[in-house]
């Protein structure tokens, strides 16, 4: 892979995180293999989020970490998963990251027949079924531009870590620029192949999110993997019309949206067989709020 742009490198070791700095056009692959030595590159001692996010990551997932010009990290060795409908194309144009959070309330409104809060309880909300409290750290799988990602950083101080984890760079890009922080990251990646060690977090969530998810079910043993026992699970997705998939009409509003709609046992069922406790289900309209807690 060739860069075209000035770019910061971090290279993972079993022990240790190697901030490199390639030139211009520089190979990537290159770079990595030129300056294993921290000795011999500028080593950042400044613990900035950035920096004890990469201590998260697992290097048997993700070889290595690029800042971005715009801001957030991209992981090297994960793929971003391929579009598979007009939903998460959407999502990765500039056009909609841009118009997103001014969008979402009311989105939110529809699908929950009018129960939906509104923006500010919603975060509020949210941030008190995770049970956040200072110096912890929360991933937001899926966090597009950050919305819930920089309360989240707010909450839990700038001796915790809120890191927001999204498939699209246009959503990441919206996402340093509106809602940065002290204590918050951004990484680019795949939710159904997270590049974090097993129990690293006290919390995750995944915010409307799912139903765009081509793998959703294998997205959560992702967030099961990555939470520590005791951690704290939020999941906003799609509930199917009465809760049942099994009928026809269905299959049309998914073929038609692009949007999975979930059962209404699906993921419950899913969480207690990950050996969850704690497990409420919260269903409005055509949403379910799922909130649980790891044994
Ligand atoms: C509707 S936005 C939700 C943003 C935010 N969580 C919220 O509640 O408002 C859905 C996000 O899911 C992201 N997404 C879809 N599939 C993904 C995947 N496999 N891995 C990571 N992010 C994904 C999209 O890029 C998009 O930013």
């Amino acid at each position: 892979m060739t860069i075209a742009m000035p770019l910061q490198i971090s290279v993972l070791s079993q022990d240790n995180c190697y901030l490199l700095y390639p030139g211009v056009d520089e190979d990537v692959e290159t770079a990595m293999t030129r300056n294993l030595d921290p000795t011999e590159g500028p080593l950042t001692t400044r613990p900035t989020a950035a920096d004890r996010a990469r201590e998260l990551l697992d290097p048997a997932r993700c070889r290595g970490l690029i800042t971005h010009a715009a801001g957030y990290l991209q992981t090297a060795g994960i793929d971003i998963p391929a579009t598979q409908g007009f939903g998460q194309q959407l999502m990765r144009t500039r056009f909609y990251a841009g118009i997103y959070q001014l969008g979402r309330p009311l989105g939110m409104r529809v699908a929950s027949a009018l129960q939906a809060p509104g923006q500010d309880e919603d975060r509020a909300r949210t941030a008190r079924s995770l049970r956040l409290h200072t110096g912890q750290t929360v991933l937001d799988i899926a966090c597009g531009p950050g919305n819930f990602t920089g309360t989240y950083g707010q909450v839990v101080g700038p001796d915790g870590l809120a890191i927001g984890l999204d498939a699209s760079h246009p959503m990441l890009a919206r996402a340093v620029a509106d809602n940065p922080g002290q204590a918050v990251a951004y990484l680019s990646g795949d939710a159904e192949n997270l590049p974090f060690r097993d129990e690293v977090a006290d919390a995750v969530s995944c915010l409307a999110a799912l139903y765009l998810i081509n793998e959703p079910f294998r997205a959560i043993e992702e967030m099961a993997r990555v939470l520590k026992p005791g951690g704290r699970i939020v999941l906003l997705t799609s509930l199917a019309p009465g809760g049942r998939r099994d009928r026809p009409h269905v299959a049309v509003m998914e073929k038609l949206s692009t949007v999975h709609m979930f059962g209404r046992d699906e993921i419950t069922d899913l969480l207690r067989g990950l050996g969850f406790t704690e497990i409420e289900q919260v269903t409005a309209g055509l949403a379910q709020t799922i909130t649980a807690t790891k044994s």
